[in-house]
C-alpha cells in the first residue's frame, strides 16, 4: 500500500451465512509506474521540511484511513457519497443500456459500494461484463474484490493495485467496449491543471467509442461544504490526523497526534475545501528515517488536502476540449453533484 506494491495471492474468509463460510482467492495485479513518482520519504522532504508545509492526500489511505473514509461517507454532513449513490441508482440502467461495456475500469475504486448500482443494472439487463477496480490501498481493494465476487458470481473481478499518479500506461489492455469510472469527486483532489491532464491520460487509454463516467462535486453554499468537512462526530478530523500516524509508522516519526487539530475551510475564491493539520503548540518533531527534525510554530498549518468543487459548464468544457461527446449529464434536484457520461469521439 504505502511501501512496495507486490502482487500477492491471499485468502479471505467471506461469511455467507452464520454457519457457512467460503474462502475466495483474491489476486491483485500490481500496476508498475510508467514514470518516476516520489516515494513517501521524498514527498515528506519536499512537502514538510519547507514552508508552506504540505502532504499529498494519497497517504491518508492506509487500512485505517480507508476505514475512516468509509465512516465519513456515513456521516449526516458528508452528502457527496449518498448523493452520487442515489444518482447511480436512478441512472444506472440508462448508463448500462447506453454503454453495454465489456469492461468497467474504476480508478480510486475504494469499497466499490456505489458501483454495485451499475452491476445491479447489468443483472437486470442480463448484461455480462468484467470489472477492474484500481486502488492504492491493498486492504480496501482486496475486501471490495472479495465481497463483489461473493455477491455477483457472474462478475469477473480483476483488482489492480497501484498509484494512478504514476501513469495509466501499464494498465492491462482490455478488448471490447470499456467504461472508465472516476467517481466520488476524486478529481477534486487534483489541482485544476493536473485534473485536466489526468482525464487526458484516461483518454489515452481509450479507443473511440469507449466511455468515461466522472463523478464531481459541485459548487454550493459554503455552509453545506464547511459542514461536510467538519462533521459533528469528528470522523473527518480522525481521517485527517491519521496521516500523522502513517508518518509515525512508515518513517519512524514522533508526531504527537494530540498536539494537532483538524481544520477544513471552504475557499470561495478558489472553489475548494482546504484541509489542514494545525499545530496546537510550538513543537519539534523528529522524523528518524529521513534524519530530520521539523519545528512548528503554534498555529502553523500543514496542508493535507484540496477538494475542488465544480461548475457544471466547467466539467462539460473539459470533456469537449479533450474530444469527448457528452452523452448525459446527471444531477440531483438540489444540483449538489454531477455525474457526466462522456464517449470518446
Ligand atoms: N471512489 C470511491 C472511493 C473514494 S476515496 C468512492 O467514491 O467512494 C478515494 C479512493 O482513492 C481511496 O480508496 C484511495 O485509496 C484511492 N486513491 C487515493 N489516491 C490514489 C492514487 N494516487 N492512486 C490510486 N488510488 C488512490
Ligand atoms: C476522496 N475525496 C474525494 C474526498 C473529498 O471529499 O475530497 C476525501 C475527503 N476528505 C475529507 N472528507 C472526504
Amino acid at each position: 500500500m504505502l511501501s512496495a506494491f507486490t502482487c500477492q495471492s491471499f485468502f479471505i474468509m467471506a461469511s455467507i451465512t452464520d454457519t457457512a463460510r467460503i474462502s475466495l482467492d483474491i489476486q491483485c495485479l500490481t500496476i508498475e509506474p510508467t514514470r518516476y513518482v516520489p516515494d513517501l520519504k521524498e514527498d515528506v522532504c519536499a512537502g514538510l521540511l519547507n514552508r508552506p508545509r504540505s502532504l499529498p492526500p494519497k497517504y491518508f489511505y492506509d487500512a485505517r484511513g480507508s476505514e475512516l473514509f468509509n465512516r465519513i461517507c456515513d456521516t449526516p454532513e458528508y452528502y457527496p457519497t449518498r448523493t452520487e449513490d442515489a444518482l447511480l441508482q436512478q441512472a444506472g440502467s440508462a448508463i448500462i443500456s447506453q454503454t453495454r461495456p465489456d469492461y468497467i475500469i474504476e480508478l480510486g475504486s475504494g469499497n466499490s459500494n456505489k458501483t454495485k448500482k451499475l452491476f445491479n443494472a447489468c443483472e437486470q439487463q442480463t448484461h455480462v461484463c468484467a470489472y477492474a477496480p484500481f486502488d492504492i490501498c491493498r486492504p480496501v481493494l482486496e475486501a471490495a474484490a472479495g465481497e463483489l465476487k461473493e455477491n455477483y458470481r457472474w462478475l469477473e473481478v480483476e483488482p489492480l493495485l497501484g498509484d494512478y499518479h504514476a501513469g495509466l500506461g501499464n494498465l492491462p489492455r482490455y478488448d471490447g467496449v470499456k467504461l472508465y469510472l472516476f467517481l466520488g469527486s476524486n478529481i477534486g483532489n487534483f489541482i485544476p491543471k493536473d485534473a485536466r491532464a489526468f482525464i487526458s491520460e484516461i483518454k489515452d487509454q481509450m479507443k473511440p467509442g469507449d466511455y468515461l463516467l466522472l463523478g464531481a462535486d459541485r459548487i454550493k453554499p459554503p455552509s453545506v461544504l464547511n459542514a461536510a468537512y467538519n462533521d459533528s462526530q469528528g470522523v473527518t478530523a480522525l481521517f485527517n490526523l491519521n496521516v500523522l500516524r502513517v508518518l509515525n509508522r512508515e518513517l519512524e516519526a514522533d508526531f504527537h497526534i494530540d498536539n494537532f487539530t483538524h481544520e477544513a475551510i471552504y475557499n470561495e475564491r478558489l472553489n475548494r475545501i482546504e484541509m489542514y493539520l494545525a499545530s496546537k503548540t510550538p513543537q519539534e518533531v523528529a522524523i528518524d528515517k529521513i534524519n530530520e527534525k521539523i519545528r512548528l510554530e503554534m498555529g502553523e498549518k500543514i496542508l493535507t488536502e484540496l477538494s475542488y468543487k465544480f461548475h457544471p459548464d466547467e466539467l462539460e468544457a473539459m470533456f469537449s476540449d479533450l474530444g469527448f461527446n457528452i452523452i448525459q449529464h446527471f444531477e440531483p434536484d438540489n444540483r449538489y453533484f454531477s455525474l457526466v457520461l462522456a464517449r470518446l469521439k
